[in-house]
C-alpha cells in the first residue's frame, strides 16, 4: 500500500459492528471480559483484547497501526506528548545505573530530560561530541543501554547517518532509538535503515494538529521488535500517561495532510549536506 493509503486508511477498514466507515471514537475506560478465564488471557498477555483505555483503547490502535504502518514497524504505542513518548522509549531500557548515548543536537526539551530528569532516576545521559558516527561510538560504555538521536535534529537541521549509527549500536547489543519528528515516514523510514525504536511527536508535519487542537499534542512509539508493543503497554500501565481517544482521533486525521507538509521538507533536505541515510525526494 502507498504511504498516502496507508496515512488516510491504514489501520482501519471499517467497525465490524456498526459497519461505520468514519473510526469511531471509543469514550470508555473499561471493557467486557467474556468470562473469568477470557479476563485472566488478557491480564496475563495471552489473549489479543482491551481491559482498561489506559493501556489500549480501539480508537487509539488505528492511530498507533497508522503509524506503525508508516514507518514500517511492527506495532507502536501512542502516548500523551512527544516528551512522554520519548520518556517511555528511553525509561523502557535503561535501568538504574545504566546511560544512553545522545547526540548533541536534540530539541530543547529532550536534551533537558536526558540531562536533568534521568539522572534523577539514575539513568545518565552521555552526550557525544558530534552526531559523527566515530564520535557516537566513542562515548559507549558497558553501562550503555541505548543510542539516541533525531534523524533530523530540531532545530539545527542535521541529518544523522541512522544506517551507520544502527550498525554500532547493534554491534554493541544496544537499540538504536531515533525521533522521526522532523523528518516524518514520508521522507525516511528509520527503520529501514536499521533503527530499532522511532519516536515522534505528531504536533508537528505528522499530525499538523498544533493549528487544529492546541491541547492534542499527541505521539507515537514505533518499535521494530527490540522492545515488543507488550513490554511498553506493561510499564505504560503502570503510569497512564495514554492518549485520550479523542485526542487520538484528531491525531489520525491529519495524517492525511503530511505528504503536503513533507514534500516542502523535502526540497529543504536535498539542499543538505550528504549522508549516507537515504531521505526521499517525494513521499510514497
Ligand atoms: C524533535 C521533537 N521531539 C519531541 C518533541 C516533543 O513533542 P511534544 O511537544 O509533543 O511533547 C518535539 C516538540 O517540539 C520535537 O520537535
Amino acid at each position: 500500500m502507498r504511504s498516502e493509503t496507508i496515512a488516510v486508511h491504514g489501520g482501519f477498514d471499517h467497525d465490524p459492528t456498526t459497519k461505520a466507515v468514519a473510526v469511531p471514537i471509543y469514550q470508555t475506560v473499561a471493557y467486557e471480559f467474556d468470562s473469568a478465564d477470557h479476563a485472566a488471557a488478557l491480564f496475563d498477555l495471552e489473549a489479543e483484547g482491551y481491559r482498561y483505555s489506559r493501556i489500549a483503547n480501539p480508537t487509539n490502535a488505528v492511530l498507533e497501526k497508522r503509524v506503525a504502518e508508516l514507518e514500517g514497524g511492527v506495532g507502536a504505542l501512542s502516548v500523551a506528548t512527544g516528551q512522554a513518548a520519548l520518556y517511555y522509549a528511553l525509561a523502557n531500557v535503561a535501568d538504574h545505573g545504566g546511560n544512553i548515548v545522545a547526540a548533541p543536537t536534540l530539541y530543547g526539551t529532550t536534551h533537558t530530560l536526558l540531562q536533568h530528569v534521568l539522572p534523577r532516576q539514575g539513568v545518565d545521559a552521555r552526550f557525544a561530541r558530534s552526531t559523527a558516527p566515530e564520535d557516537m561510538a566513542r562515548a559507549i560504555d558497558v553501562n550503555t543501554r541505548a543510542l539516541f538521536c533525531e534523524s533530523v535534529g530540531n532545530p539545527a537541521g542535521n541529518i544523522c547517518d541512522v544506517a551507520a549509527l544502527a550498525e554500532i549500536a547493534h554491534a554493541r547489543g544496544i537499540p538504536l532509538i531515533v525521533d522521526n519528528t522532523v523528518a516524518t515516514p514520508a521522507l525516511l523510514r528509520p527503520i529501514e535503515h536499521g533503527a530499532d525504536i522511532v519516536v515522534h511527536s505528531l504536533i508537528k508535519f505528522m499530525g499538523d494538529t498544533a493549528r487544529r487542537l492546541v491541547e492534542s499534542s499527541s505521539t507515537a512509539g514505533v518499535s521494530a521488535g527490540a522492545i515488543t508493543p507488550n513490554a511498553f503497554r506493561c510499564s505504560t500501565s503502570r503510569t497512564t500517561p495514554t492518549m485520550g481517544s479523542f485526542t487520538s482521533i484528531i491525531s489520525a486525521k491529519p495524517l492525511i495532510s503530511r505528504g503536503r507538509a513533507s514534500s516542502a521538507m523535502s526540497k529543504t533536505l536535498e539542499r543538505s549536506p550528504n549522508s549516507s541515510t537515504t531521505i526521499r525526494a517525494s513521499p510514497g
